[in-house]
């Protein structure tokens, strides 16, 4: 039974859209600054294959804002620059900062878009799909992370434990705001 102050099923969907789409978007905007500092770099042919992957899941985000009208997180302009800023600013420590910075963010994003396919269960078929489908990728990233010696970067479980809590914050907020 419903009770008062739950949300209907339409609008737990849009939030669920609303802050994949968001996440995507920041992910877009982190390698995107990494990319700047370290593109022409050993790693760069890996970080621009993440990369592109990242540019998919965002454009069928994007998508699916558009084909069920979902609102969009106001804060799309943050994410534009606080994504990009934490890429480039993990990069210009060096590449395995950077890898560190991947491994905490893919790690949160992981453990998100798990609840949400748990959450989302036989309803809304094709999301989940989409989610299981994105979340295999985030893996293969946060474990190309770890194979590029993230765990070596100096103050790696600061760095870890700072940008994960970050991206935690971030998506509880974009789900509503
Ligand atoms: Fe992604
Ligand atoms: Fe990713």
């Amino acid at each position: 039974m419903r009770q008062p102050g739950d949300i209907s099923d339409t609008e737990r969907t849009a939030r669920m859209i609303r802050v994949d789409h968001a996440g995507e978007y920041g992910a877009a905007r982190i390698y995107a600054g990494q990319l700047a500092v370290l593109g022409r770099g050993a790693t760069g042919a890996t970080i621009r294959h993440m990369a592109a992957q990242e540019a998919r899941h965002l454009h069928v985000f994007s998508d699916m804002i558009a084909d069920r009208r979902v609102r969009p997180t106001v804060l799309l302009p943050f994410w534009h620059l606080a994504g990009f800023a934490l890429g480039a600013i993990t990069a210009a420590l060096g590449e395995k900062a950077a890898m560190a910075c991947t491994v905490a963010v893919e790690d949160a994003i992981d453990a998100h878009y798990r609840a949400q396919a748990d959450e989302l269960g036989v309803t809304e078929p094709e999301l989940k799909n989409t989610i299981e489908e994105f979340r295999a990728e985030e893996l293969e990233h946060r474990n190309i992370g770890l194979a590029h010696g993230a765990e070596q970067t100096p103050g790696y479980g600061l760095l870890y434990q700072a940008i994960n809590a970050g991206c935690r914050v971030a998506i509880k907020l974009s789900e509503r705001v």
